[in-house]
């Protein structure tokens, strides 16, 4: 066989959010392509990695308070669990937060600059003038200038979706200190672009690319290859750029560069990769394949500054880049509040893995157009494609074998058995291009057809009935053996699509689905033996969608970070005796930094009842602004031993504290003992 040695990459999600259903299409049709070139015996590996740097990282571990590196090893391990419960199954998954991607980055970094191609320039930036620091634009916040919403992000307004750049933000403010920003000169790095025109026009010329994205790339090419700013200043979560003090690599320049240090990763960690070293796979010369499966979002990164940094640093280019479109549900957008904005674990809490990589298979092309998962569509097409016409032919066919045959097959079919048979393997050349070209919803349509033919002879010799009279048990034998080698064929044509199935599938058949054993035109010979039938897979049941559905809905609700007490009664409420109180004195308390001591009056209705009570208000009252001053008490507190003395009640007072809380002050025809309602 002609073996091929490849590499395969998805694309690296973000360190800061859990994996979707949007970023499985990616990820499910990536990992289908991998085991589609394992399975056909190609040494083929794929690796992944987390895109752990850049700012929307380390703002996230700001707001959930802790440190970026504590962030990105918590989402790593989610996504990692995440990416096995879909049956994703990479060779190798790291962080481009990793000494080895520093290492690459590094001497990526060094030759681009010893070749040349690295140019700095004095730019406009922001600047916060009481930090010292210069600010990235989402550091920078104010009023968005399209909707006036206040507190919006220096890049794109949160309430009208509206982006910009900060300076466009009306009383802009950074988010470090509370100042104003100023303007201010500043070093940027860049990358040069256009010194890798020729090699790009070449690149994007060659004809293993999508038309689209070919379109795509000219109309960027024909209107200039810009110098690509590959710095930011600290406060940053990346790699210092050697040499530059305070000055970070953009993330998007060590991201691509992650592909090379999970590859590194592997290869270290590997105890036998036959002789294939790091160079092997991205030496000028290497004859290795490398493949990048991407959004089509991302395609100018891909396929522009990558192939040049790469050039440019003396490795090869990508033998192509592949591009697919987004995800709809329902033919529209996926929604937080329609409950579409599905989390690949609440899927999981649902619904099996497979019948989500079946229903892509049976929607991918190899094209960019979106692909919709219509719910409706979702649950029908699995059960009768996985459930009704695969799954069916073992169930229908396994019973017999085992209970009337001892397990045993036949190879013996008859005429019309050994036409579909010979069909069914026939087919595998177009299979297996059609998965070569990720066209896999043709790959589906073929499948499912050869699965009609082996039910409709199976239907037509009824074995159920057969197998009540005597004399037909050769026929019963011969068409489930049938059966059941068709169910084998399909199965394995299916493997890179549904492996737990197929894994079910070979320890049920008894036999290993590899390509080449499997469609070398032969049935499983005379006698072979099978085990016990287990199912398979069960049907998708609605309600099981509806609660995914629902439990979306809950996913995308606020979290409340202070929320709501356990309810109480009316009762309990009305318990409370609130009371006009006139502070006769208020002292400060020595030692205490929060506490001011008050003397209470609450008049002659209470029986000239006085209390004294701490409250926590020094920060915002002195002494002599309150004293004399008219509030309301909770009067039938049970009496509290605080470190200073009994507090014998509590007076109401609102606000977020320090300078801002506010005695409660009751009208001015109030008088001391009154009830407050
Ligand atoms: O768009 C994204 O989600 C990026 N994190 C993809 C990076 S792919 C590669 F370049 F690292
Ligand atoms: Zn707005």
């Amino acid at each position: 066989m002609n073996n091929r040695t490849i590499l395969v990459t998805s694309a690296l999600p973000y360190a800061n959010g859990p994996i979707h259903i949007g970023h499985l299409v990616e990820y499910i049709q990536t990992d289908i392509w991998a085991r589609f070139q394992k399975m056909c015996g190609h040494d083929c590996i794929y690796i992944c990695a987390d895109d752990a740097h850049g700012t929307p990282i380390m703002l996230r571990a700001q707001q959930e308070g802790i440190t970026p590196e504590e962030l990105i090893s918590r989402v790593k391990l989610e996504h990692e669990k995440d990416f096995a419960d879909f049956l994703i199954e990479f060779d190798n998954y790291h962080s481009t937060h990793s000494e080895e991607n520093k290492k690459h980055a590094t001497t990526i970094y060094q030759r681009l600059k010893d070749n040349g191609h690295i140019t700095t320039k004095t730019v406009i930036d922001l600047f916060d003038p009481k930090e010292n620091v210069f600010l990235p634009d989402r550091f920078v916040k104010g009023e968005c200038p399209k909707c006036h919403a206040k507190d919006q992000y220096g890049d794109n307004c949160e309430v009208c979706g509206s982006t910009y750049t900060p300076a466009d933000l009306i009383n802009p403010y950074s988010s470090v200190s509370g100042a104003t920003p100023i303007q201010k000169e500043n070093l940027h790095y860049f990358f040069k672009l256009n010194d890798f025109k020729d090699v790009l026009e070449k690149w994007i010329n060659q004809d293993n690319l999508q038309p689209e994205i070919t379109n795509k790339l000219k109309e960027w090419f024909d209107s200039g290859l810009q110098d690509w700013d590959i710095s930011r200043d600290a406060p940053y979560f990346g790699f210092e750029i050697p040499d530059a003090p305070g000055k970070y690599f953009y993330v998007w320049l060590d991201a691509p560069i992650g592909y090379m240090a999970s590859l590194q990763q592997y290869i270290d960690s590997s105890t036998n990769t036959g002789g294939k070293d790091f160079n092997y796979y991205w030496n000028s010369d290497s004859i290795a394949e490398v493949y990048h499966f991407i959004g089509k979002d991302i395609a100018y990164f891909h396929m522009l500054f990558w192939p040049a940094m790469l050039h440019g640093a003396d490795y090869r280019i990508p033998t192509a880049v592949y591009c697919h479109g987004f995800l709809t549900v329902d033919g529209k957008k996926m929604s937080k509040s329609r409950g579409t904005f599905i989390k690949a674990r609440t899927y999981l809490e649902h619904l099996h893995p497979e019948y989500l990589r079946y229903y892509f298979a049976a929607k991918l092309g190899p094209g960019v157009s979106d692909i919709d998962l219509n719910l409706e569509d979702f649950q029908q097409r699995v059960n009768s494609d996985v459930v009704g016409k695969l799954v069916n032919i073992a169930s229908r066919c396994a019973g017999f074998i085992t209970k009337k045959f001892d397990a045993k097959l036949t190879a013996s079919f008859n005429d019309e058995c050994t036409h579909a048979f010979d069909l069914a393997v026939e087919k595998n050349n177009q299979i297996k291009m059609y998965y070569e070209s990720r066209k896999y919803s043709e790959a589906m349509r073929v499948i499912m057809s050869v699965a009609d033919i082996a039910n409709q002879i199976i239907d037509a010799h009824k074995p159920w009935e057969k197998i009540k009279e005597d004399s037909n048990r050769t026929e019963v034998h011969q068409v489930c053996s049938f059966g059941l080698n068709m169910f084998r064929l399909l199965i394995g044509y299916l493997k890179p699509v549904l492996p737990e199935l197929a894994a079910k599938s070979e320890v049920f058949l008894n036999t290993e689905f590899t390509w080449e054993k499997l469609y070398n035109g032969n049935p499983l010979p005379e006698g072979h033996e099978i085990n016990k039938f287990k199912p398979l897979i069960t049907r998708i049941e609605k309600e099981s969608i509806d609660k995914m559905i629902e439990d979306s809905k809950q996913d995308a609700a606020p979290v409340a970070s202070d929320p709501i007490s356990d309810e109480i009664t009316f009762d309990d409420f009305a318990k409370l005796d609130f009371r006009v109180a006139k502070i006769i004195k208020a002292e400060h308390v020595e030692g205490a930094d929060k506490l001011l001591q008050l003397t209470l009056d609450l008049g002659e209705s209470t029986g000239g009842v006085q209390k004294n009570v701490f409250a926590g208000i020094k920060s915002a009252y002195a002494p002599e602004d309150i004293e004399g001053r008219l509030t309301v008490v909770v009067a039938n507190l049970a009496p509290r031993k605080m470190r200073f003395g009994m507090s014998e009640g509590m007076v109401l007072a609102a606000g977020p504290g320090d300078k801002d809380i506010f005695l409660l002050q009751p009208d001015s025809g109030a008088k001391p003992g009154m009830r407050v309602k």
